[in-house]
């Protein structure tokens, strides 16, 4: 098959866990007889610094025209603690989840036999958890209208939902669901938002058209405790942008450490795969990274194009070096830490 990838590489640790995937791409494409043509283009704190935004339309260029988008991180701390910045490197993730229509994001949450217990959480709590939280991402509070008033001093966001963007988020996960154990969360906050209380309605009016799968409504709050309290109760789950990005981040603490989980941001057309942590700028240049989060962004790429046995290969490769101790500082323990450029080599090869 021909891949024409859009590769942005962002901020911080972005560049160095995205060489890393590459390498393990170009070794599937040598093994599976792929051609991958690799598009890199600016995107965050980068991009502003080069051409004063952080999501130029040369970018949107690249990868409206690709046929998938690979996405390392985005975020600078000279951002951070400046309120009065006009602009802002995470407006440029919103911009092109917005402009590429990217309204589901899928962020399953799994265990590795082998890191059981780098979790925080007990093992017998973890242990077989496989779930995926499937976050709306263009729309809620994230894009509602906010602003400031009272000459500054009074601020708001909106959470707006419409019934058609809860709709086919929730028909995504109803999808998913019988695809797998036939369960679907929808996770809201129906006892106080009339957004939720629509979200509610809306995924209700569905339950007849899949019979089969068994749904469940929970509020955050209580999903919050749950979901680490129990984590096997959950299999698919749905739910606002807000929301999911803070269950995922939590979530994450699953699997025992940030730098694992991989994600795909899907719409109409081009799905964009990126990992679930952020661009870590304290580990930045340093080739400390975790580079698995981003690999296995990779094998969900390949997933999507039914490339199945890629996809299995990657997650395998990945499986072996965990198991063999070829791991980032992050997971080495008592042993020794290999560098993201190492494990990256190591996978490339194994491959
Ligand atoms: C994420 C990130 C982003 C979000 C930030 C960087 C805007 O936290 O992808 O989860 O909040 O969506
Ligand atoms: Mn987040």
């Amino acid at each position: 098959m021909k891949l024409n990838i859009a590769l942005l590489a962002g901020d911080g640790i972005g560049p160095e866990v995205i060489d890393q995937a590459v390498k393990v791409c170009d070794a599937i494409a040598t093994k599976y007889q792929h051609e991958i043509t690799w598009q890199p283009a600016l995107t965050g704190a980068s991009a502003i610094d080069a051409v004063g935004e952080p999501y130029p339309d040369s970018t949107h260029e690249v990868c409206a025209n690709a046929d998938a988008v690979l996405f390392g991180a985005i975020g600078h701390p000279r951002f951070d603690n400046d309120p009065s910045a006009k602009v802002r490197p995470e407006q440029g993730l919103l911009k092109m989840r917005q402009k590429l229509g990217l309204f589901a994001n899928v962020r399953p949450t799994f265990t590795f036999p082998s890191l059981i217990d780098k979790s925080p959480l007990k093992r017998e709590r973890i242990e077989g958890t496989d779930l995926i939280i499937l976050r709306e991402l263009t729309g809620g509070i994230y894009f509602g209208e906010r602003d400031r008033k009272d000459g500054g001093n009074t601020a708001f966001d909106t959470m707006t939902y419409e019934r058609h963007e809860i709709e086919r988020l929730a028909r995504k996960g109803f999808d998913m669901a019988m695809k797998r154990s036939k369960r679907l969360c929808c996770v809201d906050k129906a006892n106080v938002l009339e957004s939720s209380r629509l979200w509610r309605e809306t995924v209700q009016g569905l339950e007849k058209e899949y019979p089969e799968v068994e749904v469940s409504y929970e509020f955050v709050d209580a999903v919050a405790m749950r979901l680490v309290q129990w984590p096997n109760a959950y299999d698919v789950m749905i739910t606002a942008n807000l929301f999911g990005d803070i269950l995922t981040d939590e979530a994450s603490v699953i699997s025992g450490s940030m730098g694992l989980m991989p994600s795909s941001s899907v719409g109409s057309k081009v799905s964009l795969y990126e990992p679930i942590h952020g661009s870590y700028p304290q580990a930045a240049g340093k080739d400390i990274a975790n580079p698995l989060a981003t690999v296995l962004s990779a094998a969900m790429l390949f997933e999507d194009f039914d490339l199945t046995e890629e996809a299995q290969a990657i997650r395998d490769v990945v499986n072996k070096s965990l198991a063999e101790g070829i791991v980032t500082e992050d997971l080495a323990a008592d042993g020794k830490a290999y560098k993201t450029s190492e494990v990256g080599n190591w996978l490339a090869e194994n491959i």
